[in-house]
């Protein structure tokens, strides 16, 4: 595909630089780090979008980028929020502490070497961009993976049946520190040490569960129903059942749409907040819902199926100038929100997602609102993405009031932007 700006030249560039190589059983994976200083290993949704992005460059290289995610599934379906692939120290204190399993694969030493949390599920969808592509043969070399793994959400992840999938720690959700967690471990108001401390106890539950999800959900009340990772999870549905149509396999097919229904459903019946206008996250076996207004709560716009009602109320933020219609959308966080900060300093500590904007985000909600015809607000979004882009870099983060760059330098899914 010919490059097409000046934008997607410095793209590919970056995805360029921030490619690193592993060898596993004799095979060789290419995939690009999110960020080469601040992230230097695999990640799962981060590798999601690089792959989205090659997609648009090279279909082979886009496909080697998923090849890795998909060799490190475990057994049971799931595959790891982080493949660190090297043993070397560094990675070692990384994989054998709190967010790993202490068994399988782990500790003797066969790469690679992963966590043992999930990250939201936009595989399906990264795929399908690369099929679409021309990576031939690729349908049918993931397809299997795939349906393993959005198998494995519905079976183990949906505890109760309800149709909706449950996070066992805030770090999966892929909005690692997000005020939206803050009252389920007890740290509203908590200072940068107590949040960091409160943070992690779900993950040293885990740890002593040694990952074993029934156990968690049976011991513990800190599990959630994310409306991102929900809804993320339904659009991916929704692109496996796609792909399993392309490749025949129509009763995976049916299995995915059905499932991708129950989600919508779900979310609507049981996650629509009608005071604030927004979905909220359902924590704990009794299902408390967040009051907190964050990105989250809009994040159900990406689904195709969402009622016309609820599409208008979830846009109307967008446009209010108090909650997430910044100077530069959109907001990780409510800008009326207590817990807002521009930059993600708290007392002087950075804290990740309460506040800045991320285009990983505004990807997906860019696309969510064009299908839903709202063009306007799309291009709205993606024209101040774009701008923020050639002021400050391809950024983790950028303030929302001023578009200034606030995150890792040189981030890989930045690159999203050529892609709204
Ligand atoms: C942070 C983000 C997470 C991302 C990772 C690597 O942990 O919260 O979403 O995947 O960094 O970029």
């Amino acid at each position: 595909m010919p490059l097409t700006t000046k934008l997607d030249e410095s793209a590919r560039a970056l995805l360029e630089a921030n490619t690193q190589t592993a060898d596993l059983d004799r095979r060789r994976f290419r995939f690009t780090v999110p960020s080469v200083t601040a992230y230097p290993f695999q990640w799962f949704w981060d590798s999601c979008f690089h792959a989205i992005v090659w997609s648009r460059y090279d279909a082979e290289r886009a496909a080697d980028e998923l090849r890795g995610l998909l060799a490190a599934q475990e057994p049971d379906g799931l595959i790891p929020h982080v493949v660190f692939w090297k043993g070397d120290l560094v990675s070692r204190l990384q994989w054998h502490h709190l967010e790993s399993r202490t068994s399988g694969r782990i500790p003797f030493h066969r790469a690679p070497h992963t966590t043992a949390q999930m990250q939201p599920p936009v595989i399906a969808q990264a795929v399908e961009r690369v099929v679409d592509a021309g990576a031939d043969g690729f349908l049918h070399e993931a397809l299997p993976h795939l349906e393993r793994y959005y198998r494995y959400l519905a079976a183990l992840r949906d505890h109760d049946v309800d149709g909706l999938i449950s996070i066992v720690s805030q770090f999966e959700s892929g909005l690692d520190f997000s005020p939206i967690y803050d009252e389920e471990i007890g740290a509203r108001d908590a200072g940068p040490a107590e949040l960091l401390a409160r943070t992690r106890l779900p993950q040293l539950r885990n740890k002593l569960a040694n990952y074993d999800l029934d156990t968690i959900f049976r011991r513990y009340r800190h599990h959630q129903e994310d409306v991102l990772v929900n809804a993320v999870y339904g659009q991916g549905l929704r692109a496996l059942a796609r792909l399993a149509g392309r490749a025949g396999r129509e009763a995976v097919a049916r299995w995915a749409t059905r499932t991708a229904d129950g989600v919508t459903e779900a979310l609507v019946d049981r996650a629509w907040d009608e005071e604030l206008g927004l979905f909220a996250n359902l924590v704990g076996p009794d299902e408390r819902r967040t009051s907190v207004k964050t990105i989250h709560g809009l994040m159900p716009l990406i689904l195709p199926d969402l009622p016309w009602k609820t599409v208008e109320r979830l846009a109307s933020h967008l446009e209010d100038p108090q909650t997430f219609g910044a100077p530069f959308p959109v907001p990780s966080v409510a800008l009326d929100e207590p817990t807002f900060t521009p930059d993600h300093r708290l007392r002087g500590f950075r804290f990740i997602w309460r506040g800045p904007l991320s285009l990983n985000t505004n990807w997906f909600l860019v696309h969510g609102l064009r299908g839903h015809g709202r063009d306007e607000i799309a291009a709205r979004i993606a024209g101040r993405s774009r701008e923020a882009v050639e002021l400050g870099g391809f950024n983790e983060f950028y303030d929302p009031l001023s578009g200034r760059p606030v995150g890792a330098e040189r981030f890989g899914w930045a690159t999203l932007v050529v892609d709204m």
